[in-house]
């Protein structure tokens, strides 16, 4: 089946089109292209464009918009055309044209979204925790927005490399290593693995602040280390292990998944040729016993790549990783996410690698931290939350709505369906605010039934479900491909035309690597199918009329089921 266009893209051509053949418009540069409205009393679309083109047409706006009116042949999936307010044109689609649309939805696997992505591969560099370090929140929402990205991308056709950049390598090792010899409590590493290395290493940091043997002993483990030492590497190497498998407990909760686990330490043996390139190309310079970019002209500071003592920086290995990644996968882009604290590395050596000439398109996500009220977690300490702690309290919460929701369910079911919501309301959270603006989590609005949140919108999921079950046992032997959607009611005409947006908030929020804008949509589709169902009957319409409710109902489903998947958030038939 060729791939659906959407009607903004359909409507789009044809105004640009139609324009340029009523008027005189060589070389404008005007957008001739339509956008959704968002009051349905303006139509399901308008154009701007006279507005814009008063001064190149010399004419007054309401003048253009009259003189297209009369000019243009409509296309044949709108309905009327009509200018509003100082010279918007606004178009209404056919119902014919909107059933049609929707019920192509319902057997498309893609539900109409482009696959762009197809031949491309793009690397989304997310989550990355140190080695040793428990994850702090930044880690967090890095973990749960860049696998929304990381989704949203894979479902437009991306060949998408998800690559856990995790930090396992620093000077910090010297001191690991030393700790562990002598601080190592068995028994913590087996219960708690990566807050026991954190404590060796608070330990061994404490010390080296007051023996210097102890600072001195800790540098040239380093150094055996760095230079491949075999007993310190297996150390090291065990580090890294114990990390991942306690990370990997977490990422399975919440559904994350990567592709490659190449820590800092992976491109080590690139570091020497990268210096060496930024000194060919003459972007290096000594100073002060260190090597230095100078980025002035670009308004940032300098950006040392060599420390005095000949170690390597953060922003050194980050060049050294894009040119790896480019040489290895040719990807049309890398995306970082990370928080806001990192905005100025990114822009540094992104900007040096554009002068290294290397073929990149970067891409820096960021977001701000979440803030967590006091109170709110028991599990606090400064920045760290425990979040296995967290996701605990999560499902235990989300549990006691399950009980008193769903009583007549088995035990096992209510617990499957509490980890599903308590887990998917974390996420939810997290994801359905802009990412850059500061969010407070609350328990009160993760697990809000009436608000946005993801229990409210499993809910509304399960409602259609059991609609279209119910369904089934009333009239079992319909088909109801036998009966075609056909849209009448205003509210089913909303209804319709909300789903037909889905492709457009899949691209815009993939585009824009805010999860969020797909959020506001889902749980704008949400509310318009609650009016829906509250509005027209469903069971007791006539034949025909019910079938094709029942089938807007099924893609309503669909729809809800996908875009929430995207978010990395389960649904379940029944609640
Ligand atoms: N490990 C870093 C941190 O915890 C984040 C790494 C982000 N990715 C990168 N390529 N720099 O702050």
């Amino acid at each position: 089946m060729q791939s659906l266009s959407t009607f903004e893209e359909r409507l789009s051509v044809w105004t640009t089109n139609a324009m340029r053949s009523v008027f005189d418009l060589a070389d404008t540069e005007v957008h001739l292209g339509v956008s959704p409205t968002n009051n349905e009393k303006f139509g399901d679309y308008q154009c701007n464009a006279a507005m814009e083109l008063a001064r190149a047409l010399k004419k007054a706006p309401r003048q253009i918009a009259q003189e297209f009116v009369e000019a243009a042949e409509l296309p044949d999936f709108v309905e009327k055309i009509e200018i509003a307010g100082p010279g918007f044109i606004n178009f209404f689609l056919t119902n014919a044209a909107l059933s049609e649309y929707v019920q192509a939805l319902e057997s498309d696997p893609h539900l109409g979204v482009e696959q762009v992505g197809e031949g491309k591969t793009v690397v989304i560099d997310y989550s990355s925790p140190n080695v040793a370090k428990p994850m702090h929140i930044g880690h967090i929402r890095s973990t749960v927005i860049g696998n929304a990205i990381d989704r949203l991308f894979r479902f437009r056709g991306f060949n998408v490399i998800a690559d856990n950049h995790l930090g396992d390598w620093g000077t910090q090792f010297g001191l690991m290593l030393i700790g562990f010899r002598n601080f190592a409590d068995e028994a913590a590493l087996k219960e708690a693995p990566v807050e026991e290395l954190e404590r060796i290493y608070v330990a061994s940091y404490n010390r080296s602040k007051e023996d210097e043997t102890w600072r001195d002993q800790a540098k040239a483990e380093l150094v055996k280390l760095q230079q491949g030492d075999a007993e310190n590497r297996a150390l090291w190497e065990k580090f890294i292990e114990l990390s991942i498998e306690e990370f990997n407990t977490i990422y399975e909760r919440l559904d994350v998944h990567f592709d490659l686990y190449r820590g800092e330490s992976f491109y080590n043996d690139r570091l020497p040729g990268m210096i060496q390139l930024l000194e060919e190309k003459g972007l290096a310079k000594e100073s002060d016993g260190a090597l230095i970019v100078d980025l002035e002209e670009d308004g940032m500071p300098i950006c040392i790549v060599r420390k005095s003592d000949g170690g390597f920086n953060y922003a050194t290995t980050d060049l050294a990783t894009v040119e790896a990644r480019v040489e290895e996968f040719s990807p049309d882009r890398i995306i970082y996410v990370t928080d806001e604290r990192q905005q100025l590395h990114f822009r540094q050596f992104f900007s040096i690698s554009k002068k290294l000439g290397m073929e990149a398109n970067l891409v820096h996500v960021w977001f701000g931290l979440m803030r967590l009220p006091e109170a709110t977690f028991s599990t606090r300490e400064g920045n760290v939350i425990k979040l296995a702690a967290l996701l605990d309290e999560a499902e235990a919460r989300a549990l006691e709505m399950v009980k008193k929701s769903s009583p007549e369910m088995s035990e096992e079911q209510q617990k499957d369906l509490a980890k599903a919501i308590g887990i998917g309301a974390i996420k939810y959270t997290d994801l359905s605010q802009n990412p850059q603006s500061l969010v407070t989590f609350t328990w009160e609005k993760a697990l809000n039934m009436e608000g946005n949140s993801a229990p409210y919108l499993q809910y509304a999921y399960a409602r259609i479900s059991s609609v279209y079950d119910k369904y089934h046992v009333q009239y079992p032997d319909m088909e109801l491909s036998d009966h075609p959607i056909h849209i009448e009611q205003a509210i089913e005409r909303k209804l319709a035309v909300k789903l037909t947006r889905f492709p457009t908030a899949i691209q815009s929020a993939a585009e824009n690597y805010r999860p969020n804008i797909l959020a506001d949509y889902l749980y704008d589709l949400a509310q318009i199918y609650s009016s829906f169902y509250q509005n027209v009957p469903f069971l007791k319409a006539e034949e025909g009329v019910r079938e094709s409710r029942i089938r807007l109902c099924r893609v309503t489903a669909k729809v809800l089921k996908q875009g929430l998947s995207l978010l990395g958030i389960e649904t379940r038939e029944r609640i």
